[in-house]
């Protein structure tokens, strides 16, 4: 792993060649960011942050967000910024690897608040940070409020989760909170650039839209899926086709084709399509679920159809989520899209129809094809 220069910062620009030592090293580790300054997103967040750091008036904090937003880069970079060298003496950190029952908050954790540790230089409160803390128990979490109030001239603490709801309310409210929105593709692509650069690896720019696409403003998941398809893909280029493959997720074109069939055909035959691309591509269903969703909020779908394709969506991946067979939930995917269409006005039904049904037919077919190319971006 790279070691940090003088600055404290990770450096970017790496000297070796080509994918030397990618395979060995994590980029995620590599590119973590060490200082405030490295962080790309959360601008109000990170002000928010300096000004308390700088007034030496740092409450308790609740990090809150989904996966790969930056909550524990960003409190281990306050943690640097705050005590530099000092930071093994003044900060205990407490992850979901390591057991955080009632007797941890009992012993390691009021030990390590009740003692004050005083060096010539910087503050002199200390820094408990409970990282995934939506895993700690409710009594456990009970026990810590206590502990919170009573220690709060030695110690701050920072709760880190992805759930705020499944941290106590009476700790909820002893922290200020911070929720950590996933991050726009504006602020993740020159990072990416940063690290390909370094990487000297070749990101096309569909590559780019891909990775970004994908990863629904998960950072780790960003650059996870940059190495391994710049590891897996023959010429090391990170291409969208690459990205796909790599990841095993359905490209927009597979997504398109589904979404016609599902529409336009009759049921054995959309059901039919389907499967083949599922089983020619290696697909998971859940996947494709998640996809369809995605499409169809392009498309200019009546409303009504839409609507009740958005439920049963939700309603499969549930499904899917409790393990049931990719089979049975397939059919029923099939069958919510048959049904979609019933419920459009004059819509057009299996085995024939009028011909209003059928002109009706090749509108709503007009207008899918239209939305789908039309390259709108979701609006979720
Ligand atoms: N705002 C950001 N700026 C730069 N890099 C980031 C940012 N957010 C995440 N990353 C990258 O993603 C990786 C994961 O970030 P981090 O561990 O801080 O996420 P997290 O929000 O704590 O996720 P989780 O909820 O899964 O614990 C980091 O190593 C870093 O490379
Ligand atoms: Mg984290």
């Amino acid at each position: 792993m790279e070691v940090p220069d003088a600055s404290g910062k990770a450096p970017l620009i790496s000297p070796s060649s080509p994918l030397s030592g990618t395979a060995d090293t994590l980029w995620l580790e590599k590119y973590r960011p060490q200082r405030l300054d490295d962080l790309v997103s959360h601008r109000e967040i990170i002000a928010t942050l300096r000004r308390m750091l700088a007034n030496g008036t740092l409450p308790h904090l609740l990090f809150y967000g989904p996966p790969g937003t930056g909550k524990t880069s960003t409190i281990l970079a306050c943690a640097r910024e705050m005590y530099g060298e000092h930071v093994p003496s003044m900060v205990l950190e407490l992850n979901a690897s390591d057991e955080r029952g009632i007797d941890v908050v009992r012993e390691q954790i009021k030990t390590f608040a009740s003692t004050r540790c005083i060096f010539a230089a910087g503050p002199s409160v200390k820094l408990i940070v409970l990282d995934e803390a939506d895993a700690m128990t409710p009594v456990a979490q009970a026990a810590l409020r206590r502990v919170m109030e009573k220690y709060t001239a030695n110690a701050r603490f920072c709760i880190v989760c992805n759930y705020a709801n499944k941290i106590i309310p009476a700790i909820q409210s002893r922290c200020m909170r911070f929720r950590f929105a996933p991050l726009c593709t504006e602020d993740m692509v020159p990072r990416l650039r940063q690290i390909a650069d370094a990487e000297r690896v070749q990101v096309t720019d569909d590559g780019m839209q891909a990775l970004t696409q994908l990863s629904g403003g998960d950072m780790r998941r960003c650059i996870h899926v940059m190495q391994s398809t710049s590891l897996a893909a023959p010429d090391h280029r990170v291409t969208a086709a690459a990205v796909y493959t790599n990841t095993g997720h359905p490209s927009p074109q597979d997504l398109h084709a589904i979404v016609e069939a599902l529409w336009r055909r009759e049921l054995g035959d959309a059901y039919r399509c389907v499967a083949e691309l599922k089983s020619d591509k290696s697909l998971a269903l859940t996947d494709i679920v998640t996809g369809v969703h995605d499409t169809l909020m392009r498309t200019d779908l009546p409303v009504s159809a839409k609507a009740f394709l958005y439920e049963e969506l939700a309603n499969l991946e549930w499904r899917l989520a409790s393990a049931t067979s990719e089979t049975i939930q397939m059919g029923a995917l099939v069958g919510a899209f048959r049904l979609a269409a019933s419920l459009v006005p004059d819509a057009p039904e299996e085995n024939g129809g009028g011909a209003g049904r059928s002109r009706q037919r090749q509108r709503l077919a007009w207008m899918l094809q239209r939305g789908m190319s039309s390259g709108t971006r979701i609006s979720s």
